[in-house]
């Protein structure tokens, strides 16, 4: 296997897990929130503050775009199944893994992660979170072509079932 694709909404471990199964495998990462962020020359949350959501997703459509004949393992954004022509992409690519995690676990790890201000989950509340994730969910569903649940389970594990997948 060449190239997996690691989908999910914000705090489900996609950098996390890219980054062991890129060991793993001896694969490269290819993290699209860090492309964009070389791409757009600052923080993704003062781009949003600038030019707002919608220009941050035309750029993040152009990046998926030319990932297809990446050999790699791609870290997407959480909103990358937002657009109907993303969707339809990430169907054509030969592994999409949807790494899932409740709810209540998501918000955790996104409120832990001082690092990574996130316009649409930093400073919000569980509510408003609640209410950007739940729509995703079945975009997130349509888009995979397999589904890893994340909850309490430690990243080696889902690394290992990842690799088991692809029957490595
Ligand atoms: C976003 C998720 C972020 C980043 C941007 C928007 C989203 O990536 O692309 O803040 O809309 O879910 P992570 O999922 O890596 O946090």
């Amino acid at each position: 296997m060449k190239q997996v694709v690691l989908i999910g909404f914000m705090g489900a471990g996609k950098t996390t897990i890219g980054k062991l199964l890129a060991q793993e495998t001896g694969l490269q990462q290819y993290d699209f929130d860090e492309v964009l962020v070389n791409r757009i020359g600052m923080p993704i949350a003062d781009f949003f503050d600038l030019h707002g959501e919608e220009a941050f997703r035309e750029i993040e459509t152009d990046v998926l775009k030319n990932s297809s004949a990446v050999e790699g393992i791609i870290s997407t954004g959480g909103g990358i199944v937002l657009k109907g022509r993303n969707r339809e992409f990430l169907k054509e690519m030969p592994l999409v893994v949807y790494l899932k995690a409740n709810l209540e676990e998501l918000i955790h790890r996104v409120v832990l992660d001082k690092r990574n201000v996130r316009p649409l989950a930093t400073s919000k509340s569980p509510d408003e979170i609640r209410e950007v994730y739940l729509p995703r969910v079945p975009m997130y569903e349509e888009s995979a072509s397999c589904v890893i649940e994340t909850t309490n389970r430690k990243p080696e594990e889902i690394v290992q079932e990842i690799l088991n997948l692809v029957g490595e």
